[in-house]
């Protein structure tokens, strides 16, 4: 797993309004109950009281036994007293108790201190959203990728038309997508602008969050500028929350490496990023439209070797499909 601080705190929240409904309806249930019987109110205002004779009970002396037996004997005949009132009115059973999403945790989002299956979901679905924000998922997804904008005649790689070869990127990067797990590779996406980098990217991030794995997503210039203003104002909590989630997340996606402004502090903030996801063994996907070699300018070679040596590289081809929509329009 690994999602952000603000991830997390934004799931907590939404749980803690999927509780407060449920007892918000509740108490609309019962005003209204209550107007048509008002019987409902007598019965539960004396139950209250039995408990807290019972409580009472507990901590004085006398004959507890005696006394604590026909104060439960009293509440029985109440709680039957108000089934039949429900059953008599076609109410279910649990009209009066809180309607839960989840009954496993009562929409706490816990359950003996541990997560429950419905707040990983909603973390899930919050992760997902985050990142439909960033960049609108539904217009990156493998439905949506369109292998018609590359040219059969063209050559890409070897003998294939750029046609053939895109369609088996894109037929890689689904079977990546569904296959993920902790041990898959790492990819690194090469070529020029307007190829289908980013969309690929994105699609294989939202396909990945649907499995269940904590996924995130970054474009080089803002993590490494957020990196260097928290490191350089002396934010350094927030620092380490990030560079955390960007150590830690299941899949980490780079995405545009080398549009940034580079400097000394960038070129070892992204070292270190990537040098520990490969030194971990956790994948990461880059993309990037500068060549190896002119990779190699910007961060040198001993970074750049890495890169090659442990991700498998992707090329892509084509034309400009971003020019391409454009004209369309
Ligand atoms: N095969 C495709 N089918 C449909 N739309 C595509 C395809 N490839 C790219 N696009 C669209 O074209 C635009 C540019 O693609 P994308 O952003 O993925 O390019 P890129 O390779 O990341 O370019 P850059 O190097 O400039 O970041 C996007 O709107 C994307 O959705
Ligand atoms: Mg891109
Ligand atoms: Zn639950």
């Amino acid at each position: 797993m690994g999602y952000s601080m603000e991830i997390y705190s934004a799931a907590k929240k939404s749980m803690e309004n999927r509780r407060l409904l449920a007892e918000q309806e509740l108490d609309v249930r019962r005003d209204e109950l209550v107007m048509r019987i008002p019987r409902v109110q007598k019965i539960e205002q004396e139950l209250v009281h039995i408990s807290v004779a019972a409580a009472r009970s507990v901590f004085s002396g006398g004959d507890k036994e005696s006394e604590l037996s026909a104060l439960k004997e009293k509440s029985l005949v109440l709680q039957d007293e108000l089934k039949n009132i429900l059953k008599e009115n076609d109410l279910p059973e649990n009209y009066l108790d809180p309607w839960y999403n989840c009954r496993e945790c009562r929409d706490t989002g816990y359950v003996d201190g541990r997560m429950c299956t419905c707040m990983k979901q909603l973390v899930r679905q919050t992760a997902y959203e985050e990142l439909n924000r960033i960049s609108p998922l539904s217009l990156c997804s493998f439905e949506s990728f369109d292998t018609g904008y590359y040219s059969k005649e063209k050559k890409a790689a070897g003998d294939m038309s750029e046609y053939d070869y895109m369609s088996k990127v894109f037929r890689f990067c689904k079977r990546y997508a569904m296959q993920f797990d902790e041990y898959s590779e790492g990819l690194l996406f090469s070529g020029k602008t307007g190829l289908g980098k980013t969309h690929l990217s994105l699609a294989i991030a939202s396909s990945v969050i649907e499995n269940g794995y904590g996924v995130v997503y970054v474009s080089a210039p803002n993590i490494l500028s957020r990196l260097e203003s928290s490191q350089f104002s002396g934010r350094s909590v927030e620092r380490t929350e990030d560079e955390q989630l960007l150590q830690e997340c299941d899949l980490l996606i780079i995405d545009d490496l080398g549009t940034e402004f580079v400097t000394k502090f960038t070129q070892a903030a992204i070292y270190n990023i990537i040098n520990t996801r490969l030194n971990s063994g956790k994948p990461v996907i880059i993309s990037t439209n500068l060549s190896t070699k002119e990779l190699e300018d910007v961060y040198g070679n001993r970074m750049v070797s890495r890169i090659v040596g442990v991700l498998r590289k992707i090329e892509f081809y084509g034309s400009d499909i971003r020019q391409m929509k454009k004209m369309k329009k």
